[in-house]
């Protein structure tokens, strides 16, 4: 089973932050991915809409015989990973838990911010992982609903983005976080900004690098690692997949060489 895919999707583009991750610290492992964009955005729908999408997702993902599901959504994972473990029996691994792992392990004033979509930050999702890791982080969230289409349109320095980024951030500022969680997997592209906004004394997490390294010790621990070469990924979006493929490079910094319609939407 070592050299079955990982399956990863996300409910559009975003989720390629992630894919970025796993070629870099996982080459061997061949990845399908699946990008929603038929019924993205996922982050201002209910909790209830986002569990259907997400386990109709996944149930395509396992007709590739993945050994591992990523859920590289934020707002997937903030509300799906129990009905996905429920219904699938594989791993599934989330975003937000090693995210808000990360951001205890490098906060010296214990002020977290966490910035996501409407779903993410109502879910209180990041709040109650920071919990289990420490009882002393006071956590700040404020919702950016705006930052997703800033990225899909590929406005990452335009002045507007300044202001938008600048505005909702202000009260992240106030409170004088000085650490960022990157709660969305769009938001990774408007890092410059945000950083520069922030100021350089406020450290950002952006999950998808400690994701990655969460797949590779599950799959150490379960003697499921591959070795394989010259992995052939897959790529599959629900619709639009030339808009799909011409944004998505952008967020993996390579080519997207064939994308394919998943039809099941
Ligand atoms: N990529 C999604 C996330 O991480 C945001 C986009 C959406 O709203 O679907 O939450």
């Amino acid at each position: 089973m070592g050299n079955h895919p990982i399956g990863i999707f996300d409910s559009g583009v975003g989720g390629l932050t992630v894919v970025k991750q796993m070629f870099k610290k996982l080459p061997s492992e061949e990845i399908v991915y699946l990008g929603d964009t038929a019924r993205v955005p996922y982050g201002t729908k209910s909790p209830e809409t986002i569990k259907k999408y997400s386990v109709e997702n996944a149930d395509f993902l396992m007709k590739f015989k993945v050994k591992l599901i990523v859920v590289a959504c934020n707002t997937a994972s903030s509300t799906s990973l129990d009905a996905l473990r429920e219904e699938f029996n594989i791993p599934i691994v989330g975003v937000i838990k090693p995210g808000a792992e990360k951001a205890v392990q490098i906060t010296r004033n214990n002020r977290v911010g966490i910035i996501g979509t409407y779903t993410t930050v109502k879910s209180k999702a990041y709040e109650k992982e920071i919990r289990h890791f420490s009882r002393d982080v006071e956590v700040v969230s404020k919702a950016c609903p705006l930052f997703v289409p800033l990225v899909e349109e590929g406005w990452l320095k335009e002045e507007v983005t300044f202001d938008i980024v600048k505005k909702y951030l202000k009260p992240l500022r106030v409170k004088k976080i000085d650490t960022l969680i990157l709660g969305c997997t769009h938001y990774p592209l408007l890092k410059p900004v945000i950083s520069k906004v922030m100021g350089r004394h406020v450290k950002i997490v952006d999950s998808a690098s400690s994701v990655a390294d969460e797949v590779h010790n599950i799959l150490m621990a379960l003697g499921k690692l591959s070795e394989q070469k010259k992995p052939a990924h897959k790529f599959f979006a629900t619709d639009a997949i030339e808009h799909f493929v011409r944004v998505g490079e952008k967020f993996l910094g390579t080519k997207i060489n064939r994308a394919e319609r998943a039809d099941y939407v």
